[in-house]
């Protein structure tokens, strides 16, 4: 496995375009087994999870060519229901595929996709919305076996918000007789990006960002060209490091209606935001202020996938901050690790209490998720001394050339292969 070194105390700067977003990438790449044809599709960042959903999608029947600027799908031959074990255990997005191949071969076979190192990671609500649309699910030991004749639009509601059944629903309803209202939808940029998606498909839906969404089924779609959307998980995370290490960075390709609450956070800390367009300046003229409590809610509200990072800022505030992670069981497994580098933390279930500022310094750790690992490099480029990150595929997973990327910033970082000593069980987000 891979490890980061890093050099701390270097201030970033420079500028960096973000790549597109993983999120928006792993349900459209899944979409596109609603139709026959060749689609392209731009900006995709070429992540270890996307490699793991083309690789999906080649199991299925389809042909996947990734071009510099591109990803071609021809989805014309679509032959195959079972998506193979290791690559549903690969990556959790495999789930995504429920909707769309019901939706196009009546049928489709996974295994049970696992928890993880955030949590229990279940799929009842993605379950319960298909079975709404007519589909017969049958849960075995470890497989899920969906068919169905013919999917019948109706009224679901869920009972969270959640990203990925909300999309699931999507994609099975595109194609099912009459018309899907889906209420308490997720909200999220990257279901909007879906939705439109799928209407360029020839699909009729309305609602996306709302939290009713309406799907007119349709009888037939057609291959599409698209261009992901920015990834605002990124591009947050990156402003965290600029704040963390004092820097000033412009970052482009960043929707900042996608990050308000990301936005309203670290404004309030005291990093600086200067807009032009789908550009930012960002950097910081005093020390960090700290915030009496942030809580992670689906979107609007602030992200769960930027918590480890922020967690990582409130440590460098110039007081007391709360901060609780209301989505995910268990997804502060990296407080632990910033503890070995002298953050003054405590847990209470899932609140942390973070006492700041506090004085990081390097130490030997390891990621437990992609975001938990891009908060740990945060860490080391703003402590003293040298921090070396175990667990670089998870960063890799989310993260397009991450040690790259803060390199071409000035940050000093550098990918080695990790000795044999300190191999930590890996397991799937
Ligand atoms: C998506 O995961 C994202 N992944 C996650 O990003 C993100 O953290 C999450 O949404 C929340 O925003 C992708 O889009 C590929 P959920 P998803 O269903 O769809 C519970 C990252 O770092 N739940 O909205 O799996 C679930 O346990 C990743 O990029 C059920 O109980 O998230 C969780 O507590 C991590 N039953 C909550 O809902 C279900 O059937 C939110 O999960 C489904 C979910």
């Amino acid at each position: 496995m891979e490890k980061f070194v890093i050099e701390g105390g270097k201030p970033l700067s420079g500028s960096i375009r973000v790549q597109g977003a993983k999120n928006a990438a792993l349900p459209i790449l899944a979409a596109t087994v609603l139709s026959e044809g060749v689609h392209r599709i731009y900006d995709v960042p070429d992540l270890t999870d996307v490699r793991a959903m083309c690789q999906i999608l080649v199991a299925l029947g389809a042909k996947v060519i990734r071009f510099p600027d591109h990803i071609e799908v021809d989805t014309t031959y679509i032959v195959h229901s079972h998506i193979p074990d290791d690559l549903m255990r690969k990556i959790r997005s495999s789930i995504f595929l429920l909707g769309p191949m019901l939706a196009r071969l009546h049928q489709v076979s996974v295994s049970k996709p696992g928890g993880c190192a955030i949590g229990q990671r279940p799929i009842d609500i993605h379950l319960k919305g298909l079975e709404a649309l007519g589909a017969q699910i049958e849960e075995q030991s470890e497989m899920i076996h969906c068919h169905v004749d013919r999917l019948i639009g109706t009224k679901i509601k869920l009972e969270f918000p959640s990203v990925g059944a909300t999309e699931n629903v999507m994609m099975a309803a595109v194609l099912a007789e009459g018309t899907t209202v889906i209420h308490n939808s997720a909200r999220e940029p990257e279901i909007m990006d879906l939705q439109a998606v799928l209407n360029k498909m020839g699909a009729r839906i309305h609602g996306a960002g709302t939290s009713t969404i309406y799907v007119e089924g349709v009888d037939q779609l057609n291959p599409v060209e698209h261009c992901i959307i920015p990834d605002r998980i990124v591009a947050g995370t990156l402003m965290a490091a600029v704040g963390a290490t004092q820097g000033e960075v412009t970052l482009e390709n960043v929707n900042r209606y996608h990050l308000a609450s990301v936005i309203d956070i670290l404004t309030d800390m005291g990093v600086k935001l200067d807009w032009e367009e789908d550009r930012v300046r960002v950097w910081t003229e005093q020390k960090l202020r700290p915030i009496h409590m942030i809580a992670t809610e689906p979107f609007p509200g602030f992200p769960t996938d930027m918590q480890p990072q922020m967690l990582v800022l409130l440590t460098l505030a110039d007081g007391t901050s709360q901060l609780a992670e209301k989505i995910f069981e268990s997804r502060l497994k990296h407080v632990d690790e910033l503890i070995k580098m002298g953050a003054k933390i405590k847990v209470d279930g899932c609140k942390a209490c973070i006492d700041g500022p506090s004085e990081l310094t390097g130490a030997h750790v390891a990621a437990t998720d992609l975001r938990a690992g891009a908060a740990l490099v945060i860490a080391g480029l703003c402590a003293k001394g040298t921090t070396v990150v175990e667990g670089v595929p998870y960063i890799d997973r989310g993260y397009d050339c991450f040690d790259e990327v803060i390199k071409s910033l000035g940050g000093q970082i550098y990918r080695k292969q990790t000795s044999p000593s300190f191999i930590s069980n890996s397991s799937t987000v």
